[in-house]
């Protein structure tokens, strides 16, 4: 399905707050210039228009929500959903989530880490592209607090048989357990907007968590 058309962000917006560039010389591990105190961190990896960490960042105050999104364009607009909102515990980073989990976040320093409808990369020859590989979820099991979860959603069952195969055989993590699946209750009740499109045509969401064990 191809993606529509970003509106625009509104340039008198101030997203200074909400919007941090990675840049490309040596991306930073830095909680104390994104978020007041220090509640358990999640990150999610390729947040697109940001209505996980909207509806997340909302409903659990008491947590702080990392994104990171590697097209400006996408960055720019969570961050100006975020900003909109007011949400102080929720911001967007723009850069590359695999380079920021391997070169900057520490071991053990995030209560979980979603992961929702990453690209798929269909052709064989781009398979290599994916998010979820070996090092990947290597990375994730390091930087995850013992107890912390993982979230993978996707709505291409290869890519969700291949990526749950692969975290059986390079990690030690706990699962793969199903979240269940529920109505949604208004239009923008969905995890994220590509959750929401792929329900609206009727179509399956492969959903699974892992848990990084206690010892
Ligand atoms: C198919 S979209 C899904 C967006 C969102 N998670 C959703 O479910 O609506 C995948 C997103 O991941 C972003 N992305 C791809 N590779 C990335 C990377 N290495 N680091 C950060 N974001 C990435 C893409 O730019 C795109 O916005």
């Amino acid at each position: 399905m191809p993606r529509r058309a970003l509106r625009n962000v509104d340039p008198a917006l101030d997203i200074s707050a909400h919007f941090f560039p990675m840049g490309d010389s040596s991306p930073s591990w830095t909680p104390e210039r994104w978020f007041k105190g220090n509640a358990p961190i999640e990150l999610e990896v390729g947040s697109g228009k940001g209505l996980f960490l909207a509806n997340a960042a909302a409903g659990s105050q008491d947590r702080n929500f990392l994104g990171i999104e590697i097209a400006s364009k996408y960055a720019r607009f969570a961050a100006a959903r975020l900003a909109r909102l007011g949400l102080t515990n929720a911001v967007l980073l723009c850069g590359d989530g695999k380079r920021f989990i391997r070169d900057c976040v520490p071991s053990a320093s995030l209560a979980a880490i979603h992961v929702y409808f990453p690209d798929p990369w269909w052709k064989a020859r781009h398979k290599k592209r994916r998010l979820l590989n070996a090092s990947f979820v290597q990375d994730v099991e390091r930087i995850l607090t013992p107890g912390g979860a993982l979230h993978f959603w996707t709505d291409v069952q290869e890519y969700f048989t291949t990526g749950l195969a692969v975290i059986a055989a390079s990690t030690s993590l706990a699962g793969p357990f199903e979240p269940p699946a529920r109505p949604a209750e208004h239009d923008l009740d969905y995890r994220t907007h590509f959750e929401r499109r792929t329900r609206l045509h009727g179509q399956p969401v492969y959903r699974a968590e892992f848990r990084k064990p206690l010892r």
